[in-house]
């Protein structure tokens, strides 16, 4: 991270490239501004070094003019990780400001006919991944006492509950529907394998994602959905807890994707937050500490492969585009951060000094 904001100052990498993260491959979209913001905000929370505080506060900045941008289905990615932690120093109006701004810019791309945020494809396409996102749409609707936003969230929940999560707790990447009238066509995927396969990361951002409509909302339906999606992940997953890009495809390219299993491990702690029943919070805790032990072996975290500029090795980006397959990816980073100082604050016994997820 020092060497990324002193060598490339001001960039915003995704993926690395044969371990390095400066060069010229293709974003797809442009929904990874905030990880590098974040994780510099996670380096402060461990540290306390103001030189990690100094470089988050730029990095947050460089990406408010975001807040109005209604061209992707983002939002959360950007500003939760990144002034949504600011916040949580800095407890001012005009930080608040902004986050209220991006969740009711997030929320105005809601669809009234088919009631669903729609992704960045096309209006009539919605992603499991904006499950990641409803949480900051949430919070405006909090913050700003506006019922019908809350509702919004709450109902692209419902819909993506109803449409993108199986019934054995596998999800869907991608659902289609008629614009003109709002009925549900099909499901499909971009980074999966097969329209009907399950692609991991999806998987993980729907065991976060409904993890923290949960928390907003308190609709047990939400929780229930978490934990219907965990369910199938521990079960399809070696007892190691690092997931294939998805568990279908007879012949991947690179057997594991360890993004997925950081943002399992960060999900699963949430859960565990979470759960009403104590033997299973215990369960989501240990699972995600096994996920934890395994991706701080060598083979995944590049502390002894010379040149890596990474920090966890073997995630994938889009493996149908051959983006950042087999490399480090900047979301993979991020969430592994946040689950190691939340399982350092569990292991410290709350020692931490402040909370690993923002605003807990
Ligand atoms: N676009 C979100 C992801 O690649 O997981």
């Amino acid at each position: 991270m020092r060497h990324l904001v002193t060598v490339h100052p001001d960039y915003f990498p995704m993926y690395t490239v044969a371990g390095k993260w400066k060069h010229g491959g293709e974003a797809w979209t442009n929904w990874c501004e905030g990880f590098l913001g974040g994780q510099l905000w996670l380096m402060f929370a461990y540290t306390g070094d103001l030189w990690w505080r100094d470089s988050a506060v730029h990095y947050s900045r460089l990406i408010e003019h975001r807040k109005t941008d209604d061209s992707v289905h983002d939002l959360g990615f950007l500003f939760w990780s990144t002034w949504r932690r600011w916040y949580d120093y800095a407890p001012n109006d005009s930080i608040n400001a902004v986050l209220i701004e991006a969740g009711k810019t997030a929320g105005s791309r809601f669809r009234e006919n088919g009631q669903y945020l729609p992704s960045f494809v096309s209006a009539e396409s919605s992603f499991i991944d904006i499950m990641m996102n409803v949480g900051i749409i949430f919070y405006a609707a909090e913050q700003s006492g506006d019922a019908a936003l809350a509702q919004s969230a709450a109902r692209h929940c419902h819909t993506t509950r109803r449409y993108l999560v199986r019934g054995d707790g596998s999800t869907a990447h991608e659902g289609l529907f008629n614009t003109d009238t709002g009925d549900f066509l099909r499901a499909s995927t971009h980074q999966g394998w097969r329209d009907d396969s399950s692609w991991a990361r999806g998987l993980t951002w729907a065991i976060y994602g409904f993890g923290t409509a949960y928390q907003f909302t308190r609709g047990i339906r939400f929780l229930q959905t978490a934990e219907a999606c965990a369910a199938y992940y521990i079960k399809h997953t070696a007892t190691h807890g690092v997931p294939p890009n998805d568990w279908l495809e007879p012949d991947p390219a690179d057997p594991f994707e360890s993004s997925a299993a950081a943002i399992a491990a960060s999900a699963f702690l949430q859960l565990a937050e979470l759960a009403t029943d104590a033997v299973r919070a215990r369960m989501y805790q240990q699972y995600a500490f096994t996920i934890l032990d395994r991706l701080l072996q060598p083979d995944f975290l590049a502390l002894e492969t010379p040149q890596w500029e990474g920090i966890l090795k073997q995630g994938t980006y889009h493996q149908r585009l051959g983006l950042g397959v087999n490399e480090s990816v900047m979301w993979g980073e991020y969430f592994f951060l946040e689950a190691l100082l939340s399982a350092l604050n569990i292991l410290t016994d709350g020692g931490g000094a402040v909370s690993a997820r923002p605003g807990g």
